[in-house]
């Protein structure tokens, strides 16, 4: 099945994506993780969008379409496919069609989480993460269990992301809000939608999640 995680900066698209691979083996596709990398890399296009990132703006349609172009080419996800912050636009939206369509694939479903704008400050200015397996936590509502080591891992490395700060926050809210919450209309009148409550403990929105994804 291939789904669409749909929802603000810190809804926790990641930390359920982390657990639906985990979980049903189904592979994550998240345009952040591919940006962050590129960053990382220090690729040309790595260099291109870092300042845009950090603003809280959107990189380029072209871009990150040929990301997820690149993953569905090599293969990726023939036991189900996260898209994980993409489609950010319509334009992105309608290119993802065309993808899987060329690949035989569809979409099942798009599970859009809510979540208030304070709590969503609050998440991200205290996510961690670990920097050797990706495991993602939260200083007040998801600690390490032992100080300073990752439970997955037992890495001590962590990172903090440079647009998690209350600043860049409220731009990648605004940006959400301009460019990616008409999807929510879009997914609906193509009948692919379920809306479900991000709010609670992360157990209980994994389940909200599983059961919208009973289609
Ligand atoms: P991206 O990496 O996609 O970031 P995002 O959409 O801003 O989403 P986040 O990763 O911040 O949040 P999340 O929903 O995954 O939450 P998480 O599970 O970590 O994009 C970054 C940037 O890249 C963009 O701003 C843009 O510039 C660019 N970009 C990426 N894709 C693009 C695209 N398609 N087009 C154009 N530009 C693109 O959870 C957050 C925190 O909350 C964690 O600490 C977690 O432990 C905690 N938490 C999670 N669930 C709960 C819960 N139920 N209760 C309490 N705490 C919780
Ligand atoms: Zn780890």
């Amino acid at each position: 099945m291939n789904i669409i995680l749909l929802g603000p900066p810190g809804a926790g698209k990641g930390t359920q994506a982390h657990r639906l691979v985990a979980e049903r083996g189904m592979v994550q596709l998240s345009t952040g993780d591919m940006l962050r990398a590129a960053r990382t890399s220090g690729t040309e296009m790595g260099n291109k969008v870092a300042d845009i990132m950090d603003k809280g703006g959107l990189v380029t349609d072209e871009i990150v379409i040929g990301l997820i172009a690149e993953q569905l080419d090599a293969g990726a996800g023939e036991s189900g496919i996260i898209f994980d912050g993409f489609p950010r636009t319509l334009a992105q939206a309608d290119a993802l069609t065309q993808l899987l369509d060329a690949k035989g694939k569809k979409l099942d479903v798009v599970v859009e989480m809510k979540v208030d704008d304070e709590a969503l400050v609050q998440r991200v200015i205290g996510r961690f993460t670990c920097g050797n397996c990706g495991a993602v936590y939260h200083d007040v509502t998801k600690p390490t269990s032992k100080e300073g080591v990752c439970d997955k891992c037992g890495s001590t490395d962590f990172n903090r992301r440079s647009d998690d700060n209350e600043d860049s926050m409220r731009t990648r809210l605004m940006t959400y809000y301009r460019e990616t919450s008409p999807l929510i209309g879009y997914y609906y009148a193509h009948g692919k939608l379920n809306s479900i409550d991000g709010l609670g403990e992360i157990e209980a929105v994994a389940s909200r999640v599983a059961k919208a994804l009973e289609v």
